[in-house]
């Protein structure tokens, strides 16, 4: 098995310049996260959660420091070469889902495979095999606004998933959910760790999200502290 999600930051710095202004974000950044982990990242908004996820998905990038993904330094790596990478290695998992309403739950899964070279019975093989592990099998050609916040979910991380990335990038995945739905996400990622050794950065507000992860860490004034599990 290769360690494609070993996640290592060294001396990342990133700062945003709004106008004349920088505001520094990390100064010195320094994080491990192996392959097969499941982290929980919590802190006060603006704290930079959101800009590390992005960071760990090469959609944005450190000014300074080393940032290695498996064997791969994305902060040398230019835009298409990222872009190729994400594709293969890095599935997101958003709040707010981010489904496309005109297209079924099953053509929303199939979106990252179009960029593949599947034929479409290999796509749609796929699709069904991923709607079925979230507990959707049968809903394929339903439409997301006549689904529940819950079910809106699993079609995202099914949708996250379908490319078979070894990285899962989930930014307040229950965020948005009632606490029943929130635990069937919890317990989805928690399979999708345990079982299929997937490596998974989650930020959470919430403590009882975060307490489904390996462990906490949080993020305040730039620097990560870890938290004890409680047993
Ligand atoms: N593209 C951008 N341009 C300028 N400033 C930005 C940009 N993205 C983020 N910031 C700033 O960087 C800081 C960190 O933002 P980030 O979104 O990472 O915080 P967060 O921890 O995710 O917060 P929240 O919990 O509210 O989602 C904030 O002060 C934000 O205003
Ligand atoms: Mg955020």
């Amino acid at each position: 098995m290769t360690h494609a999600a070993h996640i290592e930051l060294k001396e990342v710095r990133k700062a945003y310049r709004i106008g004349s202004e920088a505001i520094s974000i990390f100064s010195d950044l320094d994080l491990t996260i192996p392959q097969g982990d499941f982290v929980a990242i919590m802190g006060p908004s603006g704290s930079g959660k959101s800009t590390l996820l992005n960071m760990l998905a090469g959609i944005d990038r450190p000014d300074a420091g080393s940032l290695t993904i498996g064997d791969h330094r994305l902060d040398w790596m230019g835009e298409a070469a990222l872009a190729s990478w994400r594709a293969h290695n890095v599935g997101i998992v958003f709040q707010f889902y981010n489904l496309l309403p005109m297209l079924t739950a099953a053509e929303n899964v199939e979106l990252p495979l179009l960029l593949k070279p599947l034929s479409k019975k290999e796509r749609r093989e796929r699709v069904d095999k991923v709607l079925d592990l979230v507990g959707l099998a049968g809903r394929e050609r339903q439409y997301p606004s006549s689904m529940s916040g819950g079910q809106q979910q699993r079609i995202g991380i099914a949708r996250a998933i379908v490319s078979d990335p070894s990285l899962l990038l989930c930014d307040e995945p229950t965020g948005d959910l009632d606490r029943a739905s929130a635990d069937d996400v919890l317990q989805m990622l928690t399979f999708l760790n345990r079982e299929l050794g997937k490596t998974i950065v989650m930020v959470t507000h919430d403590p009882r999200a975060a307490g489904s992860a390996r462990r906490t860490l949080y993020l305040d004034k730039g620097q990560f502290i870890e938290a004890e599990k409680a047993a």
